[in-house]
């Protein structure tokens, strides 16, 4: 069957990208490139494991997916530099101890110099900074080794060494709990920051981890207006809708129920629908992943419970929800 593309429904609009890691980019080749125009790699570019060492890179499956993406005239967003989570111990350790604020630094321009440099030609975005914001409490940031070390400079100076690595690459801040009005605020409040003291940003990630059940199509809205009254472009970065709630950790489903699927469904329009509300700002939207087979959710909150979170089945084949996020394309 010859399906419609979501990348063609979708281009007076914005990309349609798709997580993908060097697994998914032979066993979904088809339905990548059939579907989607851009991708990113869901671990690959991280800093474990691009520099496990002080001294050694490896690139070999950053490569590959950056070549997939010029195979296939895909566009590639770069994820991430800095982030509290899959970096290696070695970058915040220094003889016995700590490494100090300048060390640390350093190092971080060091990486970002070279990742952002050797893929000038193929990433034309980056996830500069990866969530940064406390979760709760009164707190602005998250207490990370980044921050205990350098205090909060590392932020400002991360979008800054991008910018030098490469000046004509988008440098975006991403998030999760994005549309949590409390996160919300904060995540308002750094970019607020970081623009009056003239970094060099260009946009918000809004992940997408959301589910059947939430967040609430308004809070949805509210969180694309009060980013978009900076002046940035918005990007939808990791989109996936779980089956489940989420402090629902029932282990004993095996497949989705009808009325799963049917929520997803509406589910899927409703935000499609939304976010062609806001194309002007809206420049591309990342779901992460492509289809049931593979999904991080499979391990997150409760490993070995299978969740079907994408638009595709397992063999490939169109949901319900599919056919709904087209439908949403030809709205008015
Ligand atoms: O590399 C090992 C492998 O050797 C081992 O056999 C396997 C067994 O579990 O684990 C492998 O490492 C896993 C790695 O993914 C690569 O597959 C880690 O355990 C696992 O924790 C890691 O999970 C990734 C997660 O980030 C780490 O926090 C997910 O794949 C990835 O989808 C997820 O992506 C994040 C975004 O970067 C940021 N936003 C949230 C999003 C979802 O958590």
């Amino acid at each position: 069957m010859n399906l419609p593309k979501l990348r063609e429904a979708f281009a007076g609009d914005f990309l349609i990208g798709a997580a993908v890691n060097v697994r998914t980019i032979e066993s979904q080749q088809k339905l990548l490139a059939d579907q989607y125009n851009s991708i990113t790699a869901e671990n690959e570019m991280k800093f474990e494991l691009v520099h496990p060492d002080e001294d050694r890179y490896t690139f070999e499956q950053a490569d590959r997916i950056a070549a997939f993406a010029r195979e296939h005239g895909m566009k590639l967003r770069g994820h991430t530099l800095v982030w509290h989570n899959q970096t290696p111990n070695w970058v915040f350790e220094q003889g016995d101890g700590a490494a100090d604020h300048d060390t640390l630094l350093a190092r971080m321009r060091g990486h970002i110099q070279t990742v952002v440099g050797r893929y000038k030609s193929d990433v034309y975005c980056w996830d500069v900074v990866n969530e940064v914001i406390a979760d709760e409490g009164p707190e602005l940031l998250r207490s990370s080794k980044w921050l205990e070390i350098t205090g909060e400079s590392f932020i400002a100076k991360a979008f800054e060494y991008a910018h030098e690595a490469d000046p004509n690459a988008l440098l975006f801040y991403n998030d999760y709990n994005e549309t949590n009005p409390a996160k919300r605020e904060k995540i308002f409040k750094l970019v607020q920051s970081l623009l009056a003291q003239g970094t060099p940003i260009h946009g918000i990630g809004l992940q997408g981890h959301w589910n059947l059940y939430g967040p609430p199509i308004d809070e949805i809205r509210e969180a694309f207006e009060r980013y978009a009254s900076l002046g940035l472009k918005l990007q939808i970065t990791e989109l996936d809708l779980s089956m489940f709630a989420f402090d629902d950790r029932r282990t004993d489903l095996t497949a989705p129920t009808a009325e799963m699927l049917e929520l997803q469904a509406e589910r899927y329009e409703e935000i499609f629908r939304l976010f062609r509300e806001y194309r002007d700002v809206l420049t591309s939207v990342t779901f992460w992943g492509a289809a049931d087979d593979y999904t991080w959710l499979d391990y997150f909150p409760v490993r070995e419970r299978k969740n079907w979170p994408m638009l595709f089945d397992a063999n490939h084949q169109p949901k319900e929800a599919y056919w709904r996020v087209l439908r949403a394309a030809g709205a008015e």
